[in-house]
């Protein structure tokens, strides 16, 4: 079942992004489906790198409920564990992950997949879940493809800007 259901989500992230030229825009949009579709996934958002200060995340696009976390360290919480490893970091029980940085009470567990620009961090996609151990394997390699078109339009459309000047 999920797995047509990655694959279906992908295949129109794909699409949505030739569609557009705003990251903010692409963001919002899978903020938007991935939630509808995976109902488990109680927190969709991202974290990009402050380009004025590369040691801080800064609070992009988002669904679920507000967080105070609106600019993490890359030092702090799980979410900057994901940029210092450069890795996809997953936390089955966030409640016994002392780098855990609360968002909502609810939250139980928690992916953060890096999105890479020609090979360095510039962000990432957060997701937690109400559930203990809520992200698979699976839902590690569908998020890792999701990050890999984010960072793929932002190498296209920082070229066509580059091209443009
Ligand atoms: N839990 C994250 C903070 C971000 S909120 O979950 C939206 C962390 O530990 O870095």
């Amino acid at each position: 079942m999920s797995e047509n259901v990655f694959s279906q989500i992908l295949a129109e992230v794909s699409a949505f992004a030739e569609s557009t030229n705003d990251l903010a825009t692409l963001q919002n949009f899978i903020a938007e489906i991935i939630p509808q579709r995976l109902p488990y996934y109680n927190w969709t958002g991202f974290y990009m790198l402050d380009p004025k200060d590369s040691e801080t995340l800064v609070l992009g696009p988002f669904r679920g409920a507000p967080t105070e976390h609106v600019r993490i360290p890359v030092n702090q919480g799980i979410c900057g564990a994901a940029v210092a490893q450069n890795g996809t970091v997953i936390v089955d029980d966030v409640n016994s992950d002392p780098r855990y940085l609360a968002c909502s009470l609810e939250t139980r567990s928690e992916i953060v997949v890096p999105i890479r620009v020609n090979g360095a961090v510039v962000g990432e996609i957060d997701i937690d879940s109400h559930d203990l151990a809520a992200f698979s394997p699976r839902d590690r390699e569908f998020l890792e493809k999701s990050a890999a078109i984010v960072g793929g339009f932002i190498e296209r459309t920082q070229a066509v800007s580059s091209d443009a000047k």
